[in-house]
């Protein structure tokens, strides 16, 4: 491929240095607000990883010995640089990804220092137990590091999934090669230098390609003592096995299909304007926890479809930058086609009743980026493809109900099992149902974002493993040693 020059800001990080990859290969990145390319990155090999991989693996025999509080503090100060620089960084995110600056990118980039706030406070968490044995042995608990941490991300919210990985990775001892997603790695890689600019060189390692080569490289790559995933279902498949050829502890943070169900006390504004933060169209719905599947009870479904529409029309999608804009671009072109796809089988469905939406417009200003409409599909059946795929784009379908037991059976009738959310005045029917619902995290009455300190992660396959919380760091990041001390000569 041909060789272009890079600067420095969008070279790769290995062994605290800024560089181009071992091939001189680089990767386009497109505004997804224009179709247009306007940056290149180094595009990583297997020899790239492999270098980060021993960087990291030698850092590690000294990063390990760093006393917690000390590697806490690193992790603070880096918290304090990234906040300093929230606007640039968040400007860099809308362009990359085509998410409207105001509503997600600046929340992202102010998300993200704080998450190295708190795994910088956590540090002196890492605290071992001591076993009753009896007075003649001294038995207790370590929480070790694991070693290197191979990480993979995807696109949708670049930065703070990186901040996500790095940072209770590194609270913890482990040093980390993470590797940005290949349509989203320019705020990645800003985030990189602000770490870099506090950290020994090596402990953490940031690369840039494409999944099948770079991603499946670091995946295979003997030197990684832990592999940590965020993406698509079908990409942690392949993630596990690998770490199944090695035995080394894998987490998996895969996609969702989320249902939302709505009680007939719950038809009011509140809960319409819940429905679309939940359904996170303001992210394109490009989300794992997007409340994608809507159970409204066949009482309201007219009106509250009715209140929904008229509100969701007043979303403004245009140019990420604008202060203005409610809602940005789909990712790349492939997304978008996948999208389009999803909305067209809708729109060739007999059955189905288009409520608002549609396909994207072809002329206007709209039509220069991969910009969708939200698009809302009234009388769907959960067993149509709509129902069951994750479509990661603004697409809703709205299912009836009339029994609470039929609603539930349809929420978990699902491969999935990452977020849900329930909506009623009544709480004592709002938490019988969140408890029947398959779900690593439910929300009642509101379709907030996730909240550090919560153990967020799925069931079945939408993922195994937690990372947001302290628990979820030392479950992730740390293995357990258990030293066991004869206290007295003679035997116990
Ligand atoms: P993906 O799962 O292919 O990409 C995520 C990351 O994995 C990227 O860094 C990519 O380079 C890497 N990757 C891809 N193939 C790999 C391999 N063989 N070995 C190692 N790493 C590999 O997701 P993609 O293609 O961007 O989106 C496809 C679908 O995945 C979306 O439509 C959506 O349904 C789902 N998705 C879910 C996300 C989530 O947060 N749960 C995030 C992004 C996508
Ligand atoms: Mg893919």
């Amino acid at each position: 491929m041909q060789a272009c020059a890079v600067p420095d800001a969008r070279r790769m990080l290995l062994d605290g240095e800024r560089v181009d990859s071992a091939s001189g290969a680089t990767i386009p990145i497109l505004n997804p607000a224009s179709r247009s390319v306007f940056a290149h990155v180094p595009r990583a090999g297997a020899e790239d990883v492999d270098r980060a991989v021993k960087a990291a693996a030698e850092a590690f025999a000294s990063w390990r010995d760093v006393p917690p509080r000390e590697r806490g503090r690193m992790l603070l100060r880096i918290a304090d640089s990234v906040e300093a620089k929230t606007e640039e960084l968040a400007r860099i995110i809308a362009t990359e990804t085509g998410n409207a600056l105001r509503t997600q990118a600046r929340p992202e980039a102010g998300l993200t220092a704080d998450i190295f706030r708190y795994f910088g406070g956590l540090a002196s968490e890492l605290k071992g137990e001591t076993l009753p044995l009896g007075e003649h042995l001294l038995s207790y608990t370590r929480r070790e590091p694991i070693g290197v941490v191979g990480a993979i991300i995807p696109w949708n919210a670049p930065v703070l999934l990186a901040a996500l990985k790095i940072a209770p990775a590194l609270c913890t001892g482990n040093t980390v090669v993470l590797k940005a997603a290949e349509d989203a790695p320019l705020g990645v890689l800003m985030l990189a230098g602000t770490c870099q600019e506090h950290l020994p060189p090596g402990v953490l390692n940031v690369l840039t390609g494409y999944g099948h080569d770079c991603g499946a490289a670091l995946g295979a790559h003997p030197g990684v003592r832990k592999l940590s995933f965020t993406g698509s279902t079908e990409v942690g498949k392949l993630i596990m096995e690998q770490a199944a050829r090695r035995v080394v502890p894998v987490s998996l943070e895969l996609g969702g299909k989320s249902p939302s169900i709505v009680f007939p006390d719950a038809n009011e504004d509140w809960a319409v304007e819940g429905i679309i933060g939940a359904m996170r169209f303001t992210r394109q719905s490009q989300s794992c926890t997007a409340g994608s599947r809507l159970f409204l009870h066949a009482s309201i479904f007219d009106e509250f479809l009715e209140k929904l529409v008229a509100r969701t029309s007043k979303l403004r999608l245009g140019d990420p930058l604008d202060e203005s804009t409610d809602m940005g671009a789909i990712i790349n072109e492939k997304q978008f086609t996948k999208v389009c796809g999803y909305i067209e089988e809708g729109l060739g469905r007999s059955d189905a009743r288009l409520a608002m939406g549609g396909l994207p417009p072809e002329t206007g200003p709209l039509s220069e980026g991969f910009f969708a409409r939200p698009t809302i599909f009234a009388d769907a059946s959960n067993d149509w493809r709509l129902a069951r795929e994750e479509i990661f784009g603004p697409v809703l379908v709205a299912i009836r109900w009339e029994d609470v037991d039929d609603a539930i059976r349809m929420a978990n009738d699902s491969h999935y099992g990452l977020a849900a959310f329930v909506w009623s005045r009544d709480i004592g029917q709002a938490l019988r149902t969140a408890h029947r619902v398959e779900a690593g995290w439910v929300q009642v009455n509101q379709g907030a974002g996730q909240v550090l300190g919560q153990s967020y992660g799925g069931v079945k396959q939408s993922g195994i493993g937690r990372e947001f919380s302290l628990e979820g760091m030392l479950d992730s990041f740390t293995q357990k040693k258990c030293v066991t001390v004869n206290l007295g000569l003679a035997a116990p």
